[in-house]
Formats: structure tokens, sequence, C-alpha cells
């Protein structure tokens, strides 16, 4: 079974209030990186890391932390991403609900690495009673002395505001999101320039998933090259599994990067087979907008080595005959289902949320749902 790094404590009694959470080593990070770390060194342990962001596209945490421009007397931000709208995901509001503590925890030591001092939550509109549990967490972080002027006695400050989402799902794009966050309609910027050199109210910013952000917790309390190691080469770390549809067990899952799709899908400590004793007929790994995998190419790929849970592994074959890992929503459908069926379906929710900015996406979604 895999090593719990984020949802350990996740199931136990009281863990959303501050109290609780701290006697199960709550933000043990924030004292470590505040009183005996510098920002450059809470950036260097997430490069060596390996950390690669949890939000779809993969990119290195580190990296993208160390292209943030830092002119002088220029305000920076760190943005969560919470929008969390692609259909097939819901880790990030399961470990919201489950754990807001953690969250708060990885901005707060995620924010003093980037020199932020006011950061934000952007959570999606619908999740209204998680912003509450968010809303009452940063509430108690503040009274503890964990946000605010002074944290720890450390000297810096740092004020963390969460904010629902304009209810779309292109608003979880992190342009449109920014957009968004500044009180107007959340279409995606033209880039460059990127959110690193112009990004919230026109300052340095970075914007980061949820589960990239609780990462930086476990990261910095066990060292770069100890997160390293958990995991297989380019894919580092665990990651959370929204698993759903035809499965015996389905439900949020935290596995060690590299785990094989066969254990994923059947392993008792997983998601225990497809249900009712149906056959598999397909599978789609990181949420609705990757690639759809066939029976044949979902544990084996088109060269007859195993699937993996990676990056690497879940692309091999590229569009032809691989997916991606992308937000981890893993769903899984039975001999039963109709394929065009729920592609149209699919389709009928892209077509409807296109912005319409894009001509191809404006025009294409929605001939795809006529077509399909
Ligand atoms: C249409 C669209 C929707 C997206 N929705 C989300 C989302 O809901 N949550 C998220 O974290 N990233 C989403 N992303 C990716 C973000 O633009 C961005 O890459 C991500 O927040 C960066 O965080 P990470 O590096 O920690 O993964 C979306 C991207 C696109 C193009």
């Amino acid at each position: 079974m895999s090593r719990k790094l984020l949802i350990e404590h996740a199931e136990v009694p009281g863990i959303t209030s501050f109290e609780t959470y701290r006697k199960h080593g709550g933000y043990a990070s924030v004292e470590k990186a505040l009183k005996t770390m510098s920002p450059e060194e809470v950036v260097e342990e997430v490069k060596k890391s390996g950390l690669r962001g949890r939000g779809g596209a993969g990119f290195p945490t580190g990296m993208k932390w160390s292209f943030l421009a830092k002119p002088e007397g220029v305000e920076r931000h760190l943005v969560c991403n919470a929008d969390e709208s692609e259909p097939g995901t819901f880790k990030d509001r399961y470990l919201m609900e489950k754990l807001p503590h953690l969250l708060i925890e990885g901005m707060i030591t995620s924010s003093y690495a980037l020199g932020a001092r006011r950061s934000y939550i952007y959570i999606r509109g619908e999740f209204m009673y998680v912003l509450r549990i968010l809303e009452k967490a940063i509430a108690e972080a503040y009274a503890n002395g964990m946000l605010g002027k002074n944290i720890l006695g450390s000297g810096y400050d740092l004020d963390l505001v969460v904010t629902p989402g304009g209810g779309a799902y292109i608003c979880g794009e992190e342009t449109a999101l920014l957009e968004s966050l500044e009180g107007k309609r959340g279409n995606p910027r033209m880039k460059p320039p990127f959110p690193a050199v112009k990004g919230l109210w026109g300052n340095p910013t970075v914007v980061n998933n949820v589960e990239s952000i609780a990462a930086v917790v476990p990261i910095v309390n066990e060292g770069g090259e100890a997160y390293a190691k958990i995991g297989i080469e380019r894919s580092t770390g665990t990651k959370l599994i929204s698993a759903s549809g035809n499965l015996v067990r389905p439900g949020v899952y935290e596995i060690e990067l590299g785990l094989s799709v066969e254990e994923f899908i059947y392993g008792d400590n997983y998601c225990r087979g497809v249900a009712n004793g149906k056959k598999l007929k397909a599978c789609i790994p990181g949420g609705s907008s990757v690639p759809i995998l066939p029976h044949y190419l979902v544990t084996k790929t088109a060269a007859g080595t195993d699937r993996l849970m990676t990056y690497e592994s879940l692309a091999d074959g590229g569009f032809a005959s691989g997916s991606m890992l992308g937000s981890g929503g893993f769903i899984v459908f039975d001999e039963d289902q109709c394929i065009v069926r729920n592609t149209w379906n699919f389709a009928r929710f892209y077509a409807h949320e296109s912005c319409g900015q894009c001509s191809p996406c404006r025009e294409g979604t929605g001939w795809m749902e006529k077509v399909l």
C-alpha cells in the first residue's frame, strides 16, 4: 500500500480544527521554514523534490517558482487554483473539505518561499460549503498566530484571502482565473507575459493547484531529496486520484506514482475491480479532457509493457495509443457503457463551457456535440 503524505489524517475526528491538526504534527513545515530556512532554501527543496504541478499539465513546481520576477518594491502573489471543474476530478475538494489546515499550511510555507505577503485561494463557486470550512480554518490560523503580522515571531507577514470562483470551467485556466479574481469576466489572457512576470493586478504571480501546494508541506518537513525517492524517475512523490465510474470502490486515493494501473483498478487496497463482475471497456485516466484508453491499452502500453500511474507511462504512445495523468480524474467504463454516448456527454459539457473567445473551441465544440 502506498505511503500517504497528504491524506493520512483525513479521517481523524476533529482534524478540521486547528488544535487537532496541530496535535497531529500540523504546521511543522511553517515552523521549520520560517525559523530555520531562507525563502531560497525552501524553493531549492521544492526543486530537489521533482514535484510536478498536480493541476493537470505536470509542470515542475520548483522551476515555475524560480521564474517568478522579483523586482524591488513590487508585491508578489501566490494564488491557489481550487476551481476544480474538470469532470471526473474531485480530489481537491476532498483535500480541502477534510484537511483545510493542510492547504493553509502549504499556502503559508509556499508564500514565504515566494516572498508573497497577500495570497489567495480561488475556490470553485459551487463549493460554497467548502469555502465556509476554509474561512473557519483561516480565522483559526489568524487567531493562533499562523497568519497576519510577524508569524511565529519571524518578522514575516502574510494575509490569506479565500474567494469564490465565477462559476465557469474556463475560470480554472490560470489567466482566466486571474481575470476573474480581479472582478472581471473570466476570459484567458494572451501569453506572454506569463503570470510569473505580470499576473494578479499586474504583479508577479504564481498560480498552483491545491494538491501542489499541499505537497510542499511534506517536502519541507522531510526534505526534497527524500520526497524525490518516492515514486519513479520523473514522476516523484504521491498523487491523489479521484476514481469514479463502474468500480467496486470508487473514491479518492493517494497513490505512490509508479503504481501499476492494473493494481490500481483491481488491487484490494484500491478500487477492487470493475463493479458487478463486468468487463472493463475503457478508461479515462486523467479527467475528461485527456484521451480515452480502450481496454487493451489500459493496463498495457501498445509496446506491451505494464502501464503505470506516471506522467510518462500514461502518455506512452502519444495521442494514438496513450493518454495523460492530467488531474488524476480516473474514470472507468464497463462493457455495458456506450462510449459514443459518454463522449457526447463530455462534448456537450465543453460546448456549454466554451468561453467563446477563440473560434476553434467556440465553433468546434458545438459541432462535436452535434456530430456525436
Ligand atoms: C480550460 C482549463 C481549465 C483548467 N482548470 C484547472 C482547475 O480547475 N484546477 C487547476 O488546478 N488547474 C486547472 N487548469 C490548469 C491551470 O491553468 C494551471 O496550469 C494550474 O493551476 C497550475 O498549477 P500546477 O502547476 O500546480 O498544476 C486548467 C487549464 C485549462 C486550460
